[in-house]
């Protein structure tokens, strides 16, 4: 007790101190998260970069996946196994809405299962989840869920990114599913204010919380009806801005400590219109971090890519550069992070090898962006109507026991770990 007093009597005088050229390491994840130009920086001003993997939990039952396989624990360490720090996990505001239409309580795991799985299918899903994960009870919400997920990586260090991946629970995305757009026939402005406002608030819980999207991968809407009709019109690049303040507005509002991530248009494929600085049509008005009062320091920038045919490297780096990463190579006069939180390939033995997947591992960790792999996963509780949906681009096997592809992750996802990391 005497010597630790003394000890931090002499911290306190500073006799006790870090050599120079360290930055003193506070508590992981040493938060707030703030950007710096290009970079990301943590409290201390340290850079930090994502190097992880999307855990899908958006989909019909609306719980992390995975779980009738494995537990939590079990699911987290293998990302830490190969250095990973970040997930970006995915939900549905569907999930809120039903908690507001339920009086503020969440559904319990048990009926979120058996509604989406059917009785007997549900039941049994829901025995193996309980199986390998003791602490739940068929009680727990699909919440707490995501709660445990969340503390679980925080254990391990891992951050977490939330990401609003569409509004009705089901497999994302198409231009028909009535959720393209702000104002498609699934896509409630007013639900999602409320739904990423709500996660928000609920996600300043978990110390490891670092960053939400708005949402994923915004995109034409072609679907049938009235509502479709009129979202349409409002698919450019100024419809864009309004809807993106509106909702960073709402999160910074509910939760001021994340990064908040924007997608671009096309399936978050383009956002050369805000970092060229070229005028958001049809309007006249330019995007500008200062548009971001109070919180112009929170905005970061998310593009995908599955061009997974491309047979040329450098084509490949020069349509990412126009469409978004010039904000982070010097090309821009705008300067901010973008991160690549999608991206992904068939896990056999070969597809890695090829240009498109190599060049992503190249790329990425040479002009130090961050991004998240598509994605953590074996199987799906259910996909597109189909139980137990084999994953063929997860990382994991179908149990999600096991690397789907241990040449790739040797040869190719650890190395590029490694490079984005700098260890
Ligand atoms: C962030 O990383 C870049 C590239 O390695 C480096 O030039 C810069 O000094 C780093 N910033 C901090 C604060 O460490």
């Amino acid at each position: 007790m005497l010597l630790t007093s003394l000890l931090g009597l002499a911290g306190l005088l500073g006799l006790v101190h870090a050599s120079p050229v360290d930055i003193p390491a506070s508590a992981w994840p040493n938060g707030p998260l703030v950007t710096s130009g290009r970079w990301i920086h943590d409290a201390s001003g340290n850079n930090v970069t994502y190097a992880g993997a999307n855990w899908p939990g958006a989909a019909d039952t609306m719980l992390p996946e995975g779980l009738q396989y494995q537990s939590v624990d079990a699911i987290v360490a293998k990302l830490k196994s190969v250095g990973m720090n970040a997930i970006r996990l995915t939900y549905a505001i569907q999930m809120i809405d039903e908690i507001y239409a339920n009086n503020g309580k969440d559904v319990t795991i048990q009926d979120a299962l058996t509604k989406a799985l059917g009785d007997a299918n549900g039941q049994k899903v829901l025995k193996q989840i309980l199986t390998n994960n003791p602490t739940f009870t068929a009680t727990t919400t699909r919440l707490e869920l995501f709660d445990a997920v969340a503390a679980a990586c925080a254990r391990q260090q891992i951050y977490v990114h939330l990401d609003n991946h569409i509004s009705s629970a089901e497999w994302c995305c198409s231009t028909t599913d009535g959720n393209a757009w702000w104002g498609d026939t699934d896509f409630d402005v007013a639900n999602w204010v409320r739904g990423i406002s709500y996660m928000a608030k609920h996600g300043a819980k978990w110390p490891n919380l670092v960053s939400m999207s708005l949402r994923n991968e915004p995109r034409s809407p072609d679907d049938k009806g009235a509502a479709a009709t009129a979202s349409k019109k409002t698919y450019n690049w100024q419809g864009w801005y309004k809807y993106v303040r509106q909702g960073t507005d709402a999160i910074h509002a509910a939760n001021p400590d994340v990064l908040i991530f924007l997608s671009g248009l096309g399936y978050d494929t383009d956002l050369s219109a805000v970092t060229k600085g070229s005028a958001l049509s049809p309007g006249s008005d330019k995007f500008a971090l200062s548009d971001f009062s109070g919180y112009s320091d929170k905005i970061v920038l998310e593009l995908h890519n599955y061009q997974n045919s491309a047979t040329s490297c450098s084509s490949l780096e020069s349509g990412l550069t126009n469409a978004g990463f010039s904000a982070m190579t010097g090309a821009s006069s705008l300067q901010i992070p973008v991160v690549m939180t999608e991206f992904g390939f068939m896990m056999d033995t070969s597809t890695y090898k090829g240009v498109y997947a190599s060049c992503l591992a190249s790329f990425l960790p040479r002009i130090h962006a961050g991004w998240t792999i598509w994605v953590l996963s074996g199987s799906y509780y259910i996909r597109s109507g189909k139980q137990d949906f084999d994953e063929t681009w997860g990382l994991l096997n179908h149990d999600w026991s096991a690397w789907r592809s241990p040449a790739y992750v040797t040869n190719q996802l650890e190395p590029m770990i490694k490079a984005s990391l700098g260890a």
